[in-house]
């Protein structure tokens, strides 16, 4: 893995996938063309997909007509006016909403935090203000409040071609960086992890509470504590930490949470491209390594810093791919890597308080053919105390999902001494099943899935919404990932047995599959009354609002995969309008939408703008690539002296109110 070294072509997250090839997983799981034939027979099977195709192309003209041409959706919770899909260099919100720009990459912090100066950058300013790649948002209320609260935002990877000046070569139309230099590595990692910041809404804008007293930056050399069951185990250990309890920062932050006690989730998804440099021969983790895709090698670190290079710091990527807590009432605090709930490409961590009081967390694996799973805590949850809530991520049961042909599903446990998980199959502990989270899910013959992004609960109903954003890889489908080739992904929606999320048990069916109903081929199943705008592809993130509507964003759409940017999407659940779609939001050319993250009086959504400008060949309106000096958009400053800038937006209704109603 030395071609970085020489220059490396341009890093995205579609690399790290397509890096991955078919998927890390080697079981065989994903035959399940046995429990397909159970369900349908053969024949059955083609008649039905092929109904679904001939309702795809007679019976939905709303999917050729304009957002003006379309009516509200028959007893659609969405009353607003969508957005026209398209592309072009900014965003759009819906008519009648302001989309102001709260957060830009570069923006102070605090009271001493230099002014941005994208040419003269250093690892110590990029410090003091708002990192890169704006991923997951959440906002925590100070005394309630919808209008003052702690915003928390992951910055979940660096795009160097974007961000820094002088470093590229274009060769036969790919962007070529130049090697990082150590200031340039040490930059990138203190534009990873998080931000949390002091926000209020004044005159009915959001400000930044620059001098807010728990204003705080996490990079990828903050301090942590490893806590949980994996925590002190010798596959932790390495030279400068003895004793496998205290790592150095976190990386590649998707999305995240929020808990009900105020802390912020940061969940560590593709962590395998951090890591560079050969496992000395023999080593024991061989096996484990490869199941997770490490080392991969996209990013430099290890040339400057030892930890990131396998030859060097063996067990190093045991501590990474966790779910990490911060509490954001105290800037000193020391985040905790809660290894509890598994060790994988965590995409997300959205969590809900079961009827018991357990508290339940649904997390899902970004990979190919790879896991849906859930948490819950062995405590229950106190409202009346912060405190007695604070480690309760350090004990509970982390389950795997399988689902079955018929419509069922289980949630399969995963416990040292159950089942296969036994030191016949190299595990000796339940440090050894999380810390090779995979393979424990593989022997307990779990559902591979289509790629695993949010996963979102919702309190009024008990169901539970599996966003699945593609797999082209898939050659045989299931029950519960019926397309092969699945360019387009698919939402699954799960309902708990009696509606307890701390279930083991429950129904499920899909949603929506997602792609143009207007192509037959497609297969896609919106609802009739989605218009040509309002479909989608790629569903990423997700949030349950508090009148119970679902809010997809999307990750991949693009001029040639689908003829749109990604957005924001309202989608029904419930009645005639169920798989109904609008368009609420969209974004810059090449950036993917994070969020949104709705404040508890529903006033305000927070998104987040990811990797704008990473792209613009594919678009009419730029055509070649995208970098530093030459970039498909400058949004949102739109000032030839600064670049594009990955930010969060802040979407009010003018005149106050209800998002989308
Ligand atoms: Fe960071 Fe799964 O997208
Ligand atoms: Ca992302
Ligand atoms: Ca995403
Ligand atoms: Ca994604």
């Amino acid at each position: 893995m030395n071609e970085h070294v020489a220059g490396r072509t341009v890093f995205r997250t579609s690399k790290l996938e397509e890096a991955d090839g078919d998927g890390l997983n080697p079981t065989n799981n994903r035959t399940m063309g046995e429990i397909i034939a159970a369900r349908f027979s053969r024949r059955d099977f083609l008649r039905g997909s092929m109904a679904a195709t001939a309702i795809a192309a007679t019976v939905s003209p709303m999917a050729l007509m304009s957002a003006e041409e379309a009516k509200a959706a028959t007893g659609s919770k969405f009353t607003f006016t969508e957005v026209e899909a398209g592309v072009d260099e900014t965003h759009h919100v819906a008519e009648g909403y302001d989309a102001d720009v709260l957060l830009r990459w570069g923006d102070g912090l605090f009271p001493d935090s230099p002014e941005f100066d994208p040419t003269n950058q250093t690892p110590e300013s990029q410090a003091r203000q708002f990192g890169y790649n704006n991923d997951y948002v959440g906002y925590i209320p100070i005394d309630g409040s919808s209008e003052h609260g702690m915003l928390v935002v992951n910055h979940e990877y660096t795009n160097e071609h974007l961000m820094f000046p002088g470093i590229v070569t274009v060769k036969d139309g790919e962007v070529e960086i130049a090697p990082a230099d150590q200031k340039r590595v040490d930059i990138e990692m203190a534009a990873h992890g998080g931000t949390i910041v002091e926000i209020r809404k004044e005159g009915g804008k959001w400000q930044v509470v620059r001098d807010g007293a728990n204003n705080r930056r996490i990079t990828a050399n903050t301090e942590m504590e490893l806590r949980g069951p994996a925590a002190a185990h010798e596959r932790l250990k390495t030279t400068a930490d003895p004793s496998g309890t205290k790592v150095l920062g976190t990386i590649n932050n998707c999305a995240g949470g929020v808990t009900p006690w105020g802390t912020y989730i940061m969940a560590e998804e593709n962590f395998h491209g951090y890591f560079l440099g050969e496992l000395p021969e023999g080593h024991r983790e061989a096996q484990n390594y490869e199941r997770y895709g490490v080392p991969d090698g996209s990013y430099e670190w290890g040339r400057f810093h030892d930890r990131f290079d396998l030859s060097k710091e063996p067990n190093e990527p045991n501590r990474f791919g966790w779910i990490v807590e911060v509490d954001v009432e105290d800037p000193n605090s020391v985040p905790k890597k809660r290894t509890a709930l598994g060790r994988f490409k965590h995409e997300g961590a959205d969590n809900i308080v079961s009827r018991d009081g357990h508290v339940v967390f649904y997390l899902g694996d970004d990979e190919r053919f790879d896991y849906v799973y859930k948490f819950v805590t062995a405590g229950t949850y106190n409202p009346d105390d912060r405190a007695a809530n604070m480690d309760l991520l350090d004990e509970g049961t982390l389950y795997v999902a399988k689902f079955e042909e018929d419509g069922t599903m289980e949630w399969l446990p995963l416990t040292f001494g159950e089942g296969p998980l036994t030191a016949e199959n190299g595990f000796e502990s339940q440090a050894d099943v999380l810390i090779e989270t995979r393979r424990a899910a593989d022997l307990l013959e779990a559902t591979p899935m289509d790629r695993p992004e949010d996963i979102g609960p919702d309190g009024e109903t008990g169901r539970v919404y599996v966003m699945l954003t593609n797999n082209t890889k898939r050659t045989e489908a299931n029950a519960a990932n019926p397309r092969v080739d699945n360019a387009f992904g698919h939402i699954v929606e799960i309902a708990e047995e009696g509606g307890d999320f701390a279930a083991t048990k429950g129904t499920w069916e899909i949603l929506v599959k997602c792609g143009d109903p207007s192509i037959a081929e497609v297969g896609a199943t919106f609802s009739t009354e989605t218009t040509k705008n309002g479909w989608f592809g790629m569903p990423d993130n997700c949030a349950i609002d508090a009148d119970g509507r679902l809010w997809v964003s999307t990750d991949g759409n693009s001029p040639k995969a689908t003829g749109r940017t990604d957005g924001l999407f309202a989608v029904d659940t419930e009645g005639d309008a169920r798989g109904t779609s609008k368009l609420f939001f969209r974004v810059p050319v090449g950036a993917e939408m994070c969020g949104p993250l709705p404040t508890p009086d529903l006033a305000t959504f927070f998104v987040a703008v990811q990797h704008p400008a990473d792209g613009g060949e594919d678009w009419e309106g730029f055509g070649r690539p995208s970098y530093y000096e030459d970039l498909s958009t400058r949004w949102p400053d739109f000032r030839d002296d600064m670049p594009v800038r990955p930010s969060v937006v802040a979407i009010t209704k003018q005149g106050g109110g209800k998002i989308g109603a």
